[in-house]
């Protein structure tokens, strides 16, 4: 929860407020976009790992993100909701309507403020925008207690009029102010001091907390961040793995890790749990299909991974020289219980426990006995093949077509072609389809078996973990008409993972499609 006035920076651990805006910036980055029911996933994570505020999404945007903020806003337990609003009074009316059942809401909006954006895109003068600040604040104001406004492009808008402009909004009834570095042009010392500037001139500026929002652009987004934070900001704003428009914003992870990381430099404290980063990183790379680097800080795989000689001689004999957190602190498991198929299902399950996961008696003999078809054929089965495995099988709760069989001809002879056994509504149907490729031969198969108009948006391949016995997690997005859902397969073989996520999405549609008109398998 956010408090109203700005913490004094003296204090010895200064606590400082997390705003993830994944739902909202991140999503806004080209072919992030996620489903209703992925949004919910994710948004229900960042609260279970103790984010601050999730800003859920933009409700003037579209009917879908008004839905979403407000689905959003009534199943969140604990944190502050934002919806973002530009300052128009239409923008501001519908998202004050979607937060209003947020334990917590707030109205975040924002207005232009630099001498570019005025004239080339606004067109509006210094003293006009000052009046849009004063009139669309006090809106926001009247219709919720916690108003967040941010004059974008801060960092090119002379401090004078900036100072101005902060000064309007405070007046007007905003509780905290927020200083993007919209363009990612800024270097550190200059963001810091800004912000030194902005509080030190500024008459009220003690009345609101200050907040920072980085992009990437120059690669500073999180050097940025806690040099703001060093200039008296006490709100940071960032995404999970660094999502957001273009080179994205400050990622929450780095954030997260760097305060924990170095107490007797950054003399701060968050609320997010750590143990959770991994998680969500995984989750959110999987709704919007953006792998993870395999460098990046945190919770790419190579993170905590060492290669060279020198570094595992150091780390057999001490860890701490060469790791500077541990991979537990971030939620990537030990690997020192090794799954194979000699486990079981008293082991299974502790596995399971250690890794966040409940199942019920039945989800959990059904997991555990995919996991033992796994084991059969994999070296090693890695806690990310558990995950991927069971993410699956939670996904498969409910689902009216499931597959029953798959056998497949590849080869550089040809004709490719898939014969696939579905268990439709209970009854067993069978196809055998050809195909540019198998797995446009095993698509084939399944339109047949379940026809309907849904267009294929979306097939990536992930290995979840190494060599070539790796299991593959396959990501199928389809789309028909407004509607679009997201599925994933997993599974050793790409080619049964292909299928397990084309039926997985087509379980998904249906679930959507039943709303409307139910028991309609095609459109
Ligand atoms: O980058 C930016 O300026 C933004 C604002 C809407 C806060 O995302
Ligand atoms: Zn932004």
């Amino acid at each position: 929860m956010t408090t109203a006035t700005q913490p004094p920076i003296a204090d010895a651990k200064s606590p400082i407020v997390i705003f993830d805006t994944t739902l909202r910036d991140g999503e806004q980055c080209p072919g992030a976009t996620m489903t209703f029911e992925d949004k919910l996933e994710v948004a229900a994570l960042l609260d279970a790992m103790g984010v601050d505020i999730i800003e859920a999404g933009f409700p003037i945007a579209s009917e879908g993100d008004f839905e979403a903020v407000s689905a959003i806003a009534k199943a969140t337990k604990r944190a502050t909701i934002a919806g973002l609003a530009r300052a128009i009074e239409g923008d501001i009316a519908r998202c004050g309507e979607a937060v209003r059942h947020a334990v917590s809401p707030r109205i975040h909006t924002f207005v232009s403020t630099s001498p570019i954006h005025l004239a080339h895109q606004m067109n509006k003068s210094q003293e006009q925008v000052l009046e849009i600040i004063s009139r669309t604040v006090t809106q926001a104001r009247n219709l919720v207690g916690d108003v967040e406004w941010s004059a974008m492009d801060a960092t090119r808008t002379p401090l004078d009029y900036l100072c101005r402009c902060v000064e309007a909004a405070i007046k007007a009834g905003a509780t905290t102010i927020n200083l993007p570095d919209t363009v990612g042009y800024a270097v550190p010392a200059e963001y810091e001091a800004m912000f030194r500037n902005v509080r030190e001139r500024v008459p009220n500026a003690d009345k609101a907390v200050f907040s920072v929002h980085c992009h990437d652009d120059l690669g500073l987004a999180m050097a940025n961040s806690l040099a703001g934070v060093a200039g008296g900001a006490r709100q940071i704003e960032c995404t999970i793995n660094g999502l957001g428009e273009r080179a994205g914003n400050a990622a929450l992870e780095e954030v997260v890790m760097a305060i924990k990381t170095r107490p007797d430099a950054l003399h701060y404290s968050s609320g997010i749990d750590a143990t959770m980063l991994t998680r969500a990183s995984k989750l959110v790379s999987a709704v919007t299909s953006f792998p993870v680097q395999y460098n990046k800080a945190i919770v790419g795989r190579n993170a905590f991974a060492h290669e060279s000689g020198i570094h595992q001689d150091g780390m057999l004999k001490n860890a701490s020289t060469y790791e500077i957190m541990t991979p537990e602190s971030v939620g990537v498991a030990k690997t020192s219980l090794v799954m194979g198929k000699h486990s079981g299902r008293h082991a299974f399950k502790e596995k399971l426990k250690d890794m966040g996961y409940v199942l019920g008696d039945n989800a959990l003999q059904d997991a555990f006995t995919r996991f033992k078809d796994l084991a059969d054929k994999k070296k090693i089965v890695y806690d990310e093949d558990i995950e991927a495995l069971v993410d699956d099988e939670i996904g498969h709760k409910n689902e009216r077509i499931t597959l029953a069989s798959l056998a497949v001809i590849a080869g550089t002879t040809g004709p490719q072609s898939a014969e696939i056994a579905l268990d439709v509504d209970g009854a067993l149907k069978t196809f055998k389809a050809e195909g540019n490729g198998p797995v446009d031969a095993i698509f084939n198969a399944i339109v047949t078996l379940v026809p309907h108009n849904a267009v294929l948006d979306l097939y990536q391949v992930h290995a979840v973990t190494r060599g070539t016995d790796a299991q593959a997690e396959v990501s199928v997005r389809l789309v028909e008409g407004e509607k679009q859902v997201t599925a994933r397969g997993a599974d050793p073989d790409t080619l049964v993972a292909s299928a397990r996520a084309y039926i997985a999405a087509l379980n998904k549609l249906m679930v959507k499609r039943a709303k409307l008109r139910p028991d309609t398998l095609a459109s």
